[in-house]
C-alpha cells in the first residue's frame, strides 16, 4: 500500500521535473523566464496534500502495527504443551539449548509441532536477531540483556531461519534450521541426543577421536570425551546477572559437537551435512570435493572468512580420520 502510493508520487514528482527541465531548457535567444515571489494557493496545496497522504499512510501503519503485536503466550495445558529452548547466538553461529532436556545442539532447532516453543534469547558478544519469516518475526539478543519470544509451527516441515541484524562480516552467514516434527520423531530424537557419545570402533574413527582431543577439545565438546554433560552456555558463558564471567573452563568457543553425524547443517548453517551417496565415507577418493565436512576441514577461512575455526593445515589422512569420527557420532 505504501509502495503504491509512493510510486505514484514518486513518477508524478520526476515526471513534472524531467517534463521541465526538457521543456523550459535555456535554448538560444530565450528571454529570462517570469520571476514568481510566491504564491499562497499553491503553496497550501503542496503542504495539505502531502499532510493528508502522510496521515493516511499513519493510519496504515497503526494498522498493521497492532496486527502484528505478539500476544500473550498461551499457558502450557494438556492441549497445548509448551517446551523451553535457549537460542544462543555467536558470531556466527546459532547454538540451541534445551534446559529441560539438558540437550545442546547446534544449527538445527528440532521442535514437536502444534507446541507452544518458548525461545531464551542470549548472546555473549554482539546484537543478533531471531528470525524465521515463515514462524515467527525477528526478536534481538542483546548482551546482558535477557530477550524471550515465543512460537507456534502449525504444520511439519523444515524452515529456514536467518540471523536479522548485522553483527559482522558473516552475518549473511550465520543462518539455522526449525525442524518441526510429530510429537513421537520429537521423542526419540531428543532420547538420542541425551546419550553421551560411544566411543568408536572403527580404527580410522579411532584415529579421528585421538586427533579431536589433540587439536579440537580446546574449542569443541563432546560429553563423554571432554564434557561430562552438556551444559547452559547462556548460564555458563554469559555476563548476565549471576553468570560466571566469560572465559569459565566449560565456555568452549565451537559448536558442542556431541551429536554431529545427526544434523543436517552444518558450519554455522552455511554447508548441508551431505553424508548421502557415500560422499563424506572417508574412503571416498573425491572426499575433499564431494564432502562438505570434509571441504569445511581443509579450508574453514575460504569457506567462510574471519570465523573462529583456525586449525592450520591437515593433512589428508587427518581428514579421512575426523570425517569417520564425527560423521559416525550419530
Ligand atoms: Cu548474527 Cu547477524
Amino acid at each position: 500500500m505504501i509502495l503504491g502510493i509512493s510510486i505514484v508520487i514518486f513518477v508524478l514528482v520526476e515526471g513534472i521535473l524531467i517534463f521541465s527541465i526538457l521543456r523550459y531548457r535555456e535554448r538560444p535567444g530565450t528571454p529570462n523566464p517570469f520571476q514568481n515571489h510566491g504564491n499562497l494557493k499553491l503553496e497550501l496545496v503542496w503542504t495539505v496534500i502531502p499532510t493528508l497522504v502522510l496521515f493516511v499512510i499513519l493510519f496504515f501503519t497503526i494498522r498493521g502495527l497492532l496486527y502484528v503485536a505478539p500476544e500473550n503466550e498461551p499457558a502450557a495445558t494438556a492441549a497445548q504443551p509448551r517446551i523451553e529452548v535457549t537460542a544462543i547466538g555467536h558470531q556466527w553461529w546459532w547454538e540451541f539449548y534445551y534446559p529441560n532436556y539438558n540437550v545442546t545442539t547446534a544449527d538445527t532447532l528440532e521442535v514437536p509441532v502444534g507446541t507452544t516453543v518458548h525461545v531464551n534469547l542470549f548472546s555473549n558478544n554482539v546484537i543478533h536477531s531471531f528470525w524465521v519469516p515463515a514462524l515467527t518475526g525477528k526478536t534481538d539478543l542483546i548482551p546482558g540483556h535477557a530477550n524471550t519470544k515465543w512460537f507456534v509451527a502449525e504444520k511439519q516441515g523444515t524452515y529456514t531461519g536467518i540471523c536479522a541484524e548485522y553483527c559482522g562480516t558473516q552475518h549473511a552467514n550465520m543462518r539455522f534450521n526449525v525442524k518441526v516434527v510429530n510429537n513421537d520423531d520429537f521423542k526419540s530424537w531428543m532420547s538420542t541426543q541425551q546419550q553421551a557419545a560411544s566411543a568408536p570402533t572403527d580404527p580410522l574413527a579411532q584415529k579421528g577421536a585421538d586427533l579431536f582431543k589433540n587439536q579440537c577439545a580446546s574449542c569443541h565438546g563432546i560429553v563423554g570425551v571432554n564434557l561430562k554433560q552438556f551444559y547452559n552456555t547462556a548460564q555458563e558463558c554469559t555476563d548476565l546477572p549471576g553468570g560466571k564471567p566469560n572465559g569459565s573452563p566449560q565456555c568452549l568457543i565451537g559448536p558442542n559437537l556431541t551429536h554431529f553425524g545427526s544434523r543436517s547443517l552444518i558450519a554455522g548453517g552455511v554447508l548441508d551435512n551431505n553424508t548421502e551417496n557415500g560422499n563424506c565415507d572417508p574412503n571416498n577418493p573425491k572426499l575433499k570435493e564431494q564432502c562438505n565436512l570434509a571441504k569445511w576441514l581443509n579450508d574453514p577461512q575460504g569457506i567462510k572468512p574471519g570465523n573462529d575455526m583456525n586449525i592450520g593445515s591437515l593433512t589428508n589422512e587427518q581428514i579421512q580420520q575426523l570425517v569417520a569420527y564425527l560423521e559416525g557420532l550419530k
